[in-house]
């Protein structure tokens, strides 16, 4: 969240199909009007969320984001931006990213205020530990949203927190007036002349041993913030990728049992295990299509999956029992799904 930017969708930018039925809908998504849009920085607005009925907007915790369904199939990831507090609405930013593949240019050009979009609950894969004696929230770019409604819940506990947020220039920054308010906040610009580089080897070895440490930004940046706080117990250390440079498994060649459905059907080369699964009829969800966001989890019960996400830990990778069907691929000749 997050702002799993522009994430699964390569085809035609198309008009959402979105009914105006009433504002909580099916299950766990329900309808929410387009408030209000803000400019925040070149590049990137912020859209505001409401209900239909004026009722609040269900609770969520600091790291939470929603999935928004642009049209059926096409889901993208934004981390939730405002202050837990704040029921009236949900804050989300979006960036439109040059190289976008559809779901940040649709909602940057198509949405407008009054509109009508269908977006999921809360789902937090980026939960804050609020008991920590201190919390380190690191952010590169738009890897900043999840940190603000942090930043909230932390000074409401009064706890001892600091931030330290890099963005290539001022004008790209978000949230840098909301930022600035805190002088345990740090901002630096690395692609300025005079600017400075976010010195991530500095923070990792002197945040306390047991301070909490949170980092959002692009896949590198969380790369190098893994390596560098290896010593440290591993539930201390959260990162969350907004996108990812991820491999996806397409050789194929293997089967998939589906132990629920009764089928057996084969992957065949050139398609991901997902590819595979709708193709064959299979209701599965999923939202970021390249392993960063977790909806398309699925529990394995036999063989070894090829793991290529950045969701499954590396114990829960090993211990082979779930695979992410979007991105991943198969070791074994089979895999038996739970679904
Ligand atoms: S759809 Fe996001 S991890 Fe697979």
């Amino acid at each position: 969240m997050r702002d799993v930017e522009d994430m699964q969708y390569a085809g035609e930018v198309e008009t959402p199909e979105i009914d105006d039925t009433p504002a909580y809908g099916q299950g766990s998504t329900m309808k929410a009007r387009i408030k209000k849009i803000e400019w925040e920085a070149d590049g990137i607005n912020s859209y505001f969320l409401t209900t239909l009925d004026g009722q609040d907007m269900p609770a969520f915790e600091p790291g939470a984001h929603v999935d928004v369904q642009l049209k059926p199939g096409l889901t993208r990831s934004y981390s939730l931006v405002n202050d837990p507090k704040e029921r009236r609405y949900y804050e989300i930013a979006v960036h439109h990213a040059i190289d976008s593949r559809g779901g940040s240019r649709h909602i940057h050009e198509v949405w407008r205020v009054g509109e009508i979009v269908e977006i999921s609950a809360p789902k937090n894969n980026f939960p804050m530990n609020e008991d920590a004696a201190h919390t380190v929230l690191i952010a590169g770019g738009i890897g900043v949203t999840p940190m603000l409604p942090m930043i909230a819940r932390l000074e409401d506990l009064g706890k001892s927190w600091e931030l330290h947020y890099v963005a290539a220039t001022p004008d790209r920054a978000a949230y840098v007036d909301r930022i600035a308010a805190f002088p345990n906040a740090k901002i630096v610009f690395d692609g300025i002349e005079g600017g400075a580089k976010l010195d991530l080897a500095g923070l990792s070895e002197s945040a306390p041993g047991d301070a909490h440490l949170y980092c959002c930004g692009p896949g590198g940046m969380l790369d190098a913030f893994v390596a560098l706080n290896k010593g440290r117990p591993s539930e201390n250390v959260h990162i969350e990728y907004f996108s990812a440079d991820t491999e996806i498994a397409t050789d194929g060649g293997y089967a998939l049992e589906l132990t629920r459905s009764g089928k057996t059907i084969t992957v065949a080369e050139g398609e991901t295990m997902l590819d595979a699964l709708l193709t064959a009829g299979v209701d599965i969800g999923f939202a970021c299509s390249e392993g960063v966001c977790g909806t398309c989890q699925v529990k394995v019960l036999d063989g070894v999956p090829d793991h290529r996400d950045h969701f499954l830990t590396d114990e829960e990778k090993a211990a082979n029992t779930s695979v992410m069907v979007c991105c991943s691929g198969s070791c074994s000749s089979k895999l038996v799904l739970d679904i």
